[in-house]
């Protein structure tokens, strides 16, 4: 296994594996609350425009980069620089490994939360009520034992390879998933006080679409959602047979990834409203009371109030929340295990160990921190590493790819009447526009 190069043997396969990459938790439980946050309708309005014009040329690009140097991130950055600027490249790329790290330093705490939230109705239904609470309840001791294991789970799928594996669970799972969605939507659609939370989300207050911390949370939480700029997209473009039309799969994948992020969105910003309506306090001046609080304790709320099903409604509900993410967990691993594998010639058992390891360590200190660590993580990566890498990717695809212009090339091929000026929005716009944000962080930082 580790000197063949292991692939996705469907296109369909890799739209699967990409999609199941791209949702995950901040599509069910970021995109809400970002837009519960920032006025509901406008954050949406916002995300969706940012979502266009910035993060899925940006996919575009990072899988474009990974399908033409069929390689490890690291190595397919320095490799399309290699004309120009291969150390930068090579830079560029472990700089997106440190961001996949980061990513899975957070986010597997999150996973073990949803992890216990799962088995916590099922402690409940066989009569453990204590365990069930404390399940239920956040505590550092619950970090220390469902971080590790949920580490332990990815390791354990992702030692054997980017097989069929994923390829089948991602098809099975994600449907159910918005199955579920759907049930949950039109359950809560029918409660008092939904009403007032559907016109919260669906009409925009456009007075505040020009607030520019909007539209940076909107452009980090859309960068999150499509998994872009740690080189996880760009190697599981690696993995697909090459010259593929690469723009026509970036769009299936961020119209997945958005429609799942909006329906979580129809799901939970009503029910915090249905929450109010029945007395709970949820928000405090506009914002929420606590972000944690709107998944772990109002939708659990609701739950219970739909009786002993409800019970099972939400065992399935947290179930499928932490298969989505281990199924982005996946994509972010397989960055460093690529490298190690191709590069550093480790045998890929060896990689994913000494991965995880550095993960969970990486984890446990911000377990330790978490009240200085916790949020400081999420917004270094999502505001500034993932744009910044694919600010890179930009100048890669439209500059410092020497060997012609191929991004144009295949554009033109494609033979799309819109293509020819694809090239130069990707040359010129994408830089600017990723550039006029920045300027914005760093000043309201
Ligand atoms: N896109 C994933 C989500 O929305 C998170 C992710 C980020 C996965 C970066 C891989 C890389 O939950």
């Amino acid at each position: 296994m580790s000197n063949t190069r292991d692939s996705f043997h469907s296109r369909i396969g890799f739209v699967l594996a990409a999609a199941g990459s791209a949702i995950g938790l901040g599509n069910i439980w970021g995109f809400p609350t970002q837009a519960a946050n920032n006025g509901g309708g406008a954050f949406l309005f916002v995300y969706l425009i940012v979502t266009l014009l910035l993060a899925l040329p940006a996919l575009y690009a990072e899988v474009y980069i990974g399908n033409q140097a069929q390689k490890n991130p690291v190595s397919a950055l320095e490799d399309a620089c290699s004309d120009t600027a291969p150390k930068l490249g090579k830079f560029a790329g472990l700089i997106g490994l440190c961001g996949a790290v980061m990513m899975l330093s957070f986010y597997t705490i999150v996973a073990g939360w949803m992890l216990a939230h799962a088995l916590s109705p099922l402690a409940e239904l066989i009569g453990y009520t204590d365990a069930a609470t404390w399940l239920a309840t956040s505590s550092t001791t619950r970090n220390l034992m469902f971080t590790p294991l949920f580490i332990l789970l990815g390791a354990a799928i992702i030692h054997q390879g980017v097989n069929a594996g994923i390829e089948k669970w991602s098809a099975r799972l994600m449907p159910i998933l918005l199955m579920m969605l759907v049930l949950l939507i039109s359950y809560i659609l029918q409660q008092p006080g939904a009403a007032q939370g559907l016109k919260v989300y669906l009409i925009p207050d456009f007075t505040q679409v020009t607030n520019p911390k909007l539209i940076i949370s909107a452009m980090g939480q859309a960068f999150f959602s499509l998994s872009i700029g740690v080189g996880g997209m760009m190697v599981y473009g690696s993995y697909m047979k090459k010259d593929r039309d690469i723009g026509k799969l970036a769009v299936s994948i961020t119209a997945l990834d958005t429609f799942i992020a909006f329906m979580a969105g129809l799901l939970i910003i009503p029910a915090l409203y249905v929450a109010q309506a029945a007395g709970q306090q949820v928000f405090q001046d506009g914002k929420l009371i606590g972000e944690a609080q709107l998944i772990f304790n109002i939708l659990p709320e609701l739950f219970n109030s739909m009786g002993t099903v409800g019970l099972l409604v939400a065992m399935s509900f947290f179930l499928l929340l932490s298969i989505a993410a281990l199924t982005s967990t996946i994509s972010s691993t397989e960055v460093p295990v690529s490298y190690l594998v191709e590069a550093k010639k480790l045998s890929r058992e060896k990689a994913t160990w000494l991965v995880s390891a550095v993960v969970l360590t990486a984890s446990m200190t911000i377990i330790a921190f978490f009240d200085s660590l916790f949020g400081l993580v999420i917004r270094l990566l999502t505001t500034m590493l993932q744009p910044l890498s694919c600010l890179f990717y930009f100048i890669v695809v439209g500059w410092l790819w020497r060997r012609g212009n191929k991004l144009r090339d295949s554009a033109l091929q494609q033979g799309r009447k819109w293509l020819p000026l694809w090239g130069n929005y990707i040359r010129y716009v994408c830089p600017l526009l990723l550039t006029v944000v920045f300027v914005n962080v760093a000043i309201l930082n």
